[in-house]
């Protein structure tokens, strides 16, 4: 998800136009906190939790064998080239064979069932959930965490991260308890029936379906849309979310863009000189945004046109879903005839997303997101340039779409306590480094709830 082009151009245009007349800043809309997503029939609110289990069964694993084995023949790649003009159909061929004859569908079930999971109403959504609660905590205090992947991710993001996220230390007073929801529209959380469900509408969604899970305080961590969602959380629920913790710390305030472009006078004397190179020149950082952007404003504008392609043919959402994988864990990557795919994780791990996508049918209602993001309303809660108090931590791989550094995400974060920079790393980080994303986000943790002393301890 790059959303700072779009938002840049239209700020751009559209800031000054509003300093000049803040009259016409129209008011925020008004917030329901309890707005209906599901079908209208039925308002009786179920507020059970049920145990969930992903199935792959028969007829599915047939229909999408033959998807697959029929497909029309690629069009070849051009000579000489990697993954500059998408996914290569060169590589694409093996994919595909190995996704419908290798593949081990019962084994790679019971990968994606390791955790618990559950699905819960809210609002006439259903949530699906994976929900880790320590077994042994001794006289630990048991914190909640809830994180939340982006596009085209999901819950198995995290897998690889839950053994350390989870594991005892000595050297903390607290044990976390994971809860990792399938956004609304993605994976086997239901999705809207009508239009408006935005970051901000998925935010009250998700502080009530935290409500239910009995935690009225806890922290955050995403990345991603997921950070999207989670900044706002924090932004406009600060009694409630006690920490925030992101690897994709972007802040789109005009204000902070303004600084950006100021600082490329001379970077150098604002900034770490080792991290220059994350963001200028700028028209080299541009450059990249536009080249990796086309996906962007398809999916914010005619996300169901796209989809009907990718709901029908599992080739076509293999290559448009991993392409992602290959360019957002390395840019060099685009270079590689394979996009360096199983440098960083396995072919069975990268099919267990697109299985989750194509089993639930999501990829049209994930994409849609984009398209909510970006609406006149979403953008008129002007939640991008309210100020955030709660708790910040941000930690910025090296491979990262986008950077900023931290005088600039300081404009919104007013409470920013850290920001680690690592020379390693891409955008899917706790699937890539789930160790170095785990000990970041206790490390941030810790300190929340070290400078929490004096309040209540959670
Ligand atoms: C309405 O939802 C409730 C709770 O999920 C369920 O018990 C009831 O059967 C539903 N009624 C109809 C008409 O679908
Ligand atoms: C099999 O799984 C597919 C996709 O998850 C689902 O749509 C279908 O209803 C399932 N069929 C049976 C017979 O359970
Ligand atoms: C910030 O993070 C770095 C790297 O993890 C760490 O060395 C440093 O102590 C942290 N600073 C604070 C204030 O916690």
């Amino acid at each position: 998800m790059c959303p700072l082009l779009f938002v840049t151009v239209s700020v751009i245009i559209l800031y000054p136009v509003d300093s000049i007349w803040p009259s016409i800043i129209p008011p925020p809309p008004k917030l329901d906190y309890h707005e209906w997503w599901g079908p209208e029939e039925n308002t009786t609110q179920d507020t059970s939790i049920r145990p969930f289990r992903v199935h792959f069964n028969e007829s599915m694993i047939k229909d999408l064998r033959t998807r697959l084995t029929h497909h029309r023949p690629f069009t070849p790649p051009l000579e000489g080239i990697g993954f500059q003009y998408g996914f290569n159909t060169d590589t694409l061929e093996s994919w595909v064979q190995y996704w419908a004859q290798d593949y081990p569908f019962a084994e790679r079930e019971n990968y994606i069932n390791k955790y618990p999971q559950f699905k819960t109403n809210i609002q006439g959504l259903d949530i699906h959930f994976v929900w880790v609660k320590p077994e042994v905590c001794g006289n630990k205090k048991v914190v909640p965490l809830l994180l939340l992947h982006g596009w085209p991710s999901s819950i198995l993001e995290f897998y690889r991260a839950v053994p350390f996220l989870t594991t005892l230390s000595d050297g903390r007073d607290f044990v976390l308890e994971l809860i990792i929801p399938s956004l609304p529209g993605f994976g086997y959380s239901d999705s809207a029936v009508r239009p408006g469900l935005g970051p901000v509408e998925i935010g009250v969604v998700l502080r009530n379906f935290m409500h239910r899970l009995g935690h009225q305080q806890f922290y955050i961590q995403g990345g991603d849309a997921g950070s999207i969602i989670g900044s706002i959380m924090a932004t406009i629920f600060p009694k409630e979310v006690l920490g925030y913790h992101t690897n994709f710390g972007i802040v789109l305030d005009p204000k902070a863009l303004i600084l950006i472009a100021g600082m490329a006078v001379n970077p150098y004397l604002f900034m770490d000189p080792k991290l220059v190179h994350r963001l200028y020149p700028l028209t080299k950082t541009i450059e990249f945004l536009l080249e990796e952007s086309g996906y962007f404003l398809i999916q914010a504008t005619k996300p169901d046109t796209v989809g009907v392609g990718l709901t029908d043919s599992p080739s076509g959402l293999l290559a448009y879903i991993l392409e992602k994988y290959s360019t957002s864990t390395n840019k060099e990557y685009r270079q590689l005839k394979d996009g360096g795919l199983t440098r960083k994780y396995t072919r069975d791990e990268l099919i267990d997303i697109l299985m989750i996508y194509w089993t639930s049918n999501c990829i049209t209602t994930s994409m849609r997101l984009y398209a909510e993001t970006t609406s006149k309303k979403e953008l008129a809660f002007r939640t991008y340039e309210t100020p955030t108090t709660v708790p910040t931590w941000v930690i910025q791989a090296e491979h990262e779409l986008i950077y900023e550094p931290p005088n600039a995400l300081r404009v919104k974060y007013h409470n920013l306590v850290n920001v680690t920079a690592i020379p390693y790393g891409g955008h899917f980080l706790a699937l890539e480094l789930p160790q170095v994303f785990s000990e970041d986000v206790l490390d941030a943790i810790k300190t929340f709830r070290g400078s929490r002393t004096a309040k209540i301890k959670l």
